[in-house]
């Protein structure tokens, strides 16, 4: 589904520019195209040293205004480079799409300090990290601006084998909360997307996991998870564009500390 929104006659995100980590594949890059179609200049942060090659044949549909950035978002001299990149480019950062995250699971009490480690450094030391580095440009540049985290419905609620996955998303929606408080005296709006259950190569990766610990076939957790959604089906990466764009445009400047479900109906808060 391709989305195009016009406000004031004009594309809904002509002129803003757009850091999205976490773009090589799946949400991010769906998000990605979502915005540059809507007039965004795009920077994608992401660990591989290329661009994949959905990413490449965005870039190459919209040459110059799509970039790519290979970086570590836990990484401070990256982030610093990355934000530097971006000001060069374009001039300054407008929206963050803040969602780059690792998944992994096992029992509770097999876990150890290295799993928690590995959840915790990329989808919260990074995700903070990086939304205090862009909100640092944004308030100085004194143009207000759009901030959208990536949470999780893992986060709203505990599950017996994911428990450190679900503790670092319920940390996005805290500093989701926090933040923009902090921020709201300087024109910036900080929200939250909690998807459920979308089909991208991180759910490849859930379903393998749950397959090992629940002795399941392959493609069948993921084939259950699917069914139990009240609208009938996983999401697909384009479910969770047009919050995004909400979020990411004026027409949610009203709007800040929410966190959205977009997850077929899976959680009602
Ligand atoms: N797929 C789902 O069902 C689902 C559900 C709820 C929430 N989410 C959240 O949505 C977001 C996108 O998930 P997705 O399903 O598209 O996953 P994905 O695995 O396809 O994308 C995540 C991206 O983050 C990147 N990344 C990981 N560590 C990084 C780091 N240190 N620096 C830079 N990039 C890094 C990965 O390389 C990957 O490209 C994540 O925050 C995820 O937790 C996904």
């Amino acid at each position: 589904m391709n989305i195009r929104i016009e406000i004031d006659g004009k594309p809904a995100l002509s002129g803003k520019t757009a850091l999205i980590s976490g773009g090589y594949g799946g949400i991010g890059l769906s998000v990605c195209r979502g915005f540059a179609e809507n007039g965004a200049n795009c920077v994608v942060a992401d660990l591989p040293q290329s661009p994949s090659e959905e990413l490449g044949v965005l870039m190459a549909e919209y040459p110059g205004s799509v970039r790519y950035v290979p970086t570590n978002i836990c990484d401070g001299e990256a982030r610093k480079a990355l934000l530097e990149q971006c000001k060069k480019g374009f001039g300054s950062i407008d929206i963050l799409f803040n969602n780059a995250a690792v998944f992994d699971m096992g029992p509770l009490l097999e876990s150890d300090e290295a799993q928690y480690e590995k959840l915790f450094r990329v989808n919260v030391n990074g995700m903070f990290f990086l939304m205090r580095a862009v909100a640092d440009e944004m308030v100085n540049a004194g143009n207000g601006g759009k901030i959208i985290n990536m949470a999780s419905q893992a986060g709203r609620r505990g599950e017996a084998l994911v428990s450190h996955y679900c503790a670092s998303k319920a940390a996005v929606i805290s500093y989701t909360q926090s933040a923009a408080l902090a921020l709201a005296p300087h024109g910036i709006n900080v929200n939250a997307i909690s998807p459920g259950v979308v089909d991208t190569p991180m759910w490849d990766h859930v379903d393998s996991l749950f397959a090992q610990y629940e002795h399941r076939q392959p493609g069948e957790k993921k084939r259950l998870v699917g069914e139990e959604v009240p609208l009938g089906r996983m999401g697909v990466p384009g479910d969770i564009c047009g919050a995004a764009l909400f979020l990411a445009s004026g027409m949610s400047d009203y709007v800040t500390a929410q966190t959205y479900n977009v997850d077929g109906g899976n959680v009602m808060s």
